[in-house]
Order: structure tokens, then sequence, then C-alpha cells
């Protein structure tokens, strides 16, 4: 198996890569429930750079590393580290990545994991690097397409923060490899930045935009909802006028397909109503645990172990 370098975006990978680590996380779903046992990354380490909050990707790439038998070396909080002390970005990279065997990297900056991997002797993963990318987001997003609904002929629609949501933009990429039909629906503030949309044009993909879940929710089979980046709004006036508009509620979804999956990157904050979690349409829970063997499969395949 040829070792993948850095992850940084998803904009240049070809289908075959996708599918390739989607069959290796589908292997490796016994071992990320526990059902199965592993010492396949015994000797390796992971150091984890987070410079914003996490919950899932710091955590579901720990549970990855722990399950396959490798170790994790976790930086900690920005403050308890030489950051602090005004180390560059650059040379904590340039340090972490002699101890460590990859390392994920999150970033507020555009760009951050990309500029680290320039100066990285060990492979850079990009667990979110400001409103970017966030490539290992959007391999479990396919895995639980997948398994979850279906990836070919996929009608989906993206709602939410079009704008900042890293997690959309490396969605729409990746999804544009299996030509799904692709709905955007945002505030008009809130839209899919130009390039991202013309570059989609440019692959042929055919896009609708509109304002209003209830325009596509009959028709799709993933509603992909998103939450607003209220860390990411220049100017908080703006966030608090924009912040109430798109909210999922139970009779909307009602008027969907029965096979209909809602997912989201999470966490969520009030664009999906709680009354739907108990609902067979709720993808979002299995969407996270689904993080764990696709990190699985994105380690094996930085560290060069075959599965
Ligand atoms: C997302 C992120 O950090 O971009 N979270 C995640 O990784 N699951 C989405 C978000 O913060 O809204």
């Amino acid at each position: 198996m040829r070792p993948m370098h850095h992850i940084i975006s998803t904009r240049e990978y070809s289908k075959e890569m996708f599918d390739e680590i989607l069959e290796m996380a589908e292997k490796l779903e016994p071992i990320a429930r526990g059902e199965q046992h592993s010492t396949i990354l015994d000797g390796k380490i992971l150091a984890l750079l987070f410079f914003e909050p996490s919950t899932r990707t710091r955590m579901s790439f720990e549970t990855a590393m722990y399950r396959l038998g490798g170790k994790v070396l976790n930086m900690g909080s920005v403050e308890a580290s030489s950051i602090a002390k005004g180390e560059s970005l650059s040379d904590t990279i340039r340090v972490t990545s002699q101890y460590a065997d990859a390392i994920v990297l999150r970033h507020p900056r555009e760009g951050a994991a990309l500029m680290a991997s320039e100066y990285s002797s060990s492979p850079v993963i990009n667990g979110g690097d400001g409103a970017g990318h966030h490539p290992t987001q959007t391999l479990l997003d396919l895995y639980t397409i997948k398994r979850e609904s279906r990836l070919e002929n996929l009608n989906i629609a993206l709602a939410g923060d079009l704008k900042y949501g890293r997690t959309v933009h490396s969605l729409c990429y990746a999804l544009s490899r299996y030509n799904a039909q692709i709905t955007l629906v945002s505030p008009p503030e809130l839209k899919l930045p130009d390039r991202i949309v013309d570059d989609l044009k440019k692959r042929n993909i055919h896009i609708h935009e509109t304002e209003s879940l209830e325009d596509v929710i009959e028709n799709i089979d993933v509603l992909y909802m998103t939450r607003i980046q209220k860390e990411r709004f220049p100017d908080p006036a703006e966030f608090n006028r924009i912040s109430y508009k798109m909210r999922l509620t139970k009779d909307l979804i009602q008027k969907g397909k029965p096979s209909l999956r809602i997912m989201h990157p999470l966490p969520r904050v009030n664009e999906i109503s709680p009354e739907i979690d108990d609902t067979p349409h709720a993808g979002y829970f299995k969407q996270a645990f689904y993080g764990v063997p696709v990190r699985m499969a994105i380690l094996c395949k930085v560290m060069g172990v075959q599965i």
C-alpha cells in the first residue's frame, strides 16, 4: 500500500482515493466497536495539536489510536504550551513532527495545515483550518452516507452556514466525484463561496440554490445541516441577525421521504430540534461514531500500515 502523505483538502482527491479509505473503514468497523482486538499501530505515536475547541475530532482520533494499539501525544491547551511564550506554528510543527509519526492540526487560520505540511517531517492531517477545509470529516460523512443512504445518484441538500462552514466546503468537492445532485440551502449572507461554486460547475455538477428547507425536503435522500459558525463572524450583530434562521423541526421532516437521513457534523446549537433525535431519520449520532473507523483507516494510510 502506498502511504498517503499529508491530508490537507479534498479538492484534489479522486473517487478511487475516497473509495479506498471507505473500504478500509468498513473492514476496521468491528475493531472500532470493540468487538475485535488489534495492535496494528503498536509503537506508533499520533500528536494532537488543537488551537480551537474540539470534542469529536480530537476524541475520535484518540479512540482510533487506542483501539489500534497506538499512543497519543496531546499538546493540550495553547496556554499550557510554548505557543503562550510566542513560539511560531512552524517551529511547533518542526519539533512535534520529530516526536510523532503523524500530526492532527486544528487551527483558526485558513491555510494553516498546508503551511504546517511544509515544515513537518511527519504527515500532517488537517483537523479543520478556519473556514477552509475539514477533509477527515468529509471522509466520515461519505462513510455515513454510504452506510445510511446511498452514495451513487444521491440527492443531497447542504443547509445552514455554507460560507464559513468548513465541513461543507470539503464535502462538496467529494460529492462532485460521485455525481451527486446538490441543493444549497442558506440565507443569502451565508452562501457557499463563489470560488467553490465555480469549481463545482467546472466539474459539471448541477447545483440548485434556495433559502428554504421547505422547498427541498420532499425530494432529497440526505439533509446535511450545519451550525452557524458564530466564532467566524467579524461582526457579532450580524450573527445575532441571522442565527435564528433555519431550524429543522419534526413537522418539516414528516414531509420528507421515509428514507430521508439527517446528518450534522455536530455540535448542534438549535438548528435541529431534539424531538428528531429518536426518529429513524436522525443520522448524526451514528455519524459521530463512524468517525472512529474512518479515522482508523486514515491513520493506517498515513502511517503506511497495511490492514
Ligand atoms: C465541525 C468543525 O469543527 O468544523 N465540527 C466537527 O469537527 N465535527 C463543525 C462545527 O464546528 O460546526
